[in-house]
């Protein structure tokens, strides 16, 4: 049984929903800001597809860090929460017309362009605008990453950036439109990485793009190296707040900048992930013919990430401390791939106890749907139900 979740205040809300413990966020906060400042020329955008909760969008945006958006909608998103436009930076494929439209009136720190295609229409916009567009191309550095499969972006099978090859032409390209500045290039290899190997496999390939652009004498203004740290799933209490020291580190030992250029991070998960449970609760045990099943009235509508990368969150009963047994723990919703986790040992568990599944605070709230029209789950922080 876990006695940090404030459960009798609990009581009286409408499960299933989130849970944010602000503390933990802040501490996390804290120490990403101690140890990026370590690095005067880095600079850490929090990435908004993770969670969008304007309660915690307000805390990440009090604590200095900028966004990285990849929607107009969440251009939007940050600019309620009172993130700085210059501190914006704008990533994604498939950018329509009036998202970039949106970027450009807002006057947006920087577009990180995909493509030829999509270079070209910034630039038309651009013009159109009167206005020049500040861009980073995101190169595809083809660096293999120790993640699911589902959340690799950085291998030449990825629908992701410009390859390595064609970079000296949409480079070419990109210095003959007048109304396109290219200040940068931009990388992001996936997501859930814990081996600081693989972030080093980026720096090394960088480093090589780097001295390529140097023999041309091109040094673009910043580098920007995406997210991807990983946290620790299946104990969430040991390291909640990830290794910030290491990863930064690994970046400045490794990576080469040039004088004057600064370095950008994207970081989601590693913000925000362990600060956020789903809160349930029983709402059956049921007998299966070799198990026991314990149902839950959160489904994959909730939190689809069990379901979509057979992600591992650990799940805790918070009202029973009797001895454990072990249960498949599932939803409501009606697709045989809405299971949170098989053979779970929990403490004997009863119906209308409340179940937290842990580590849901990153790519949780921002990925739940009506399907089976069920309602959105809502989202609460420790300071409101204290
Ligand atoms: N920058 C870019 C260009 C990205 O594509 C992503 C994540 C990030 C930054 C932030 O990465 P992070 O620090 O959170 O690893 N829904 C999946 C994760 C998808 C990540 C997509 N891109 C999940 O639940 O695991």
């Amino acid at each position: 049984m876990k006695t940090s979740f404030p459960v009798d205040s609990f009581q009286g809300i409408k499960t299933p929903f989130y849970y944010y413990d602000v503390s933990l966020l802040r501490r996390t906060l804290d120490a990403i800001n101690r140890e990026a400042k370590r690095y005067p020329n880095f600079c850490v955008h929090y990435a908004l597809k993770a969670n969008v909760n304007p309660k915690l969008l307000g805390i990440i945006r009090t604590e200095g860090l900028g966004a990285d958006c990849v929607s107009g909608g969440e251009i939007r998103a940050a600019l309620q929460a009172g993130f700085e436009p210059d501190k914006i930076v704008f990533a994604g494929v498939g950018k329509t017309d009036w998202e970039i439209n949106s970027g450009l009136d807002h006057g947006i720190f920087c577009f990180n362009v995909e493509s030829i295609p999509e270079l070209e229409v910034v630039d038309e916009l651009a013009r159109a605008k009167n206005q020049i567009a500040s861009v980073a191309l995101r190169i595809n550095p083809n660096v293999g990453v120790h993640t699911h499969a589902h959340i690799t972006t950085g291998l030449a099978e990825n629908k992701f950036g410009i390859g390595m090859d064609e970079m000296h032409r949409v480079i070419d390209r990109a210095s003959t439109m007048k109304h396109i500045r290219l200040v940068g290039l931009h990388f992001h290899i996936g997501s859930q990485i814990t081996d600081m190997g693989d972030f080093v496999a980026l720096c090394n390939r960088i480093n090589e793009l780097q001295e390529q652009l140097y023999a041309r004498q091109l040094i673009v203004d910043h580098i920007n190296v995406g997210g991807g740290l990983g946290v620790d799933y299946r104990h969430p209490d040991r390291q909640p707040i990830p290794d910030f020291a290491a990863y930064f580190a690994t970046y400045h030992k490794h990576l080469k900048l040039r004088p004057d250029q600064t370095l950008h991070f994207e970081l989601g998960r590693s913000v925000v992930a362990q600060c956020g449970s789903l809160i349930s609760r029983v709402v059956f045990i049921k007998q299966g013919v070799h198990k026991q099943f314990m149902i839950l009235d959160a489904g994959m509508s909730d939190l689809i990430r069990p379901a979509l990368y057979q992600a591992l969150h650990r799940i805790e009963n918070l009202s029973s401390d009797q001895p454990v047994e072990t249960y498949d723990v599932v939803g409501p919703i009606c697709e045989s791939s809405d299971v949170f986790g098989k053979a779970v040992d929990l403490n004997r568990s009863r119906r209308g106890d409340f179940i937290a599944i842990r580590s849901a605070g990153a790519y949780g709230e921002t990925m739940a749907s009506h399907y089976n029209c069920r309602e959105l789950p809502a989202g609460y922080t420790s300071e409101e139900l204290i």
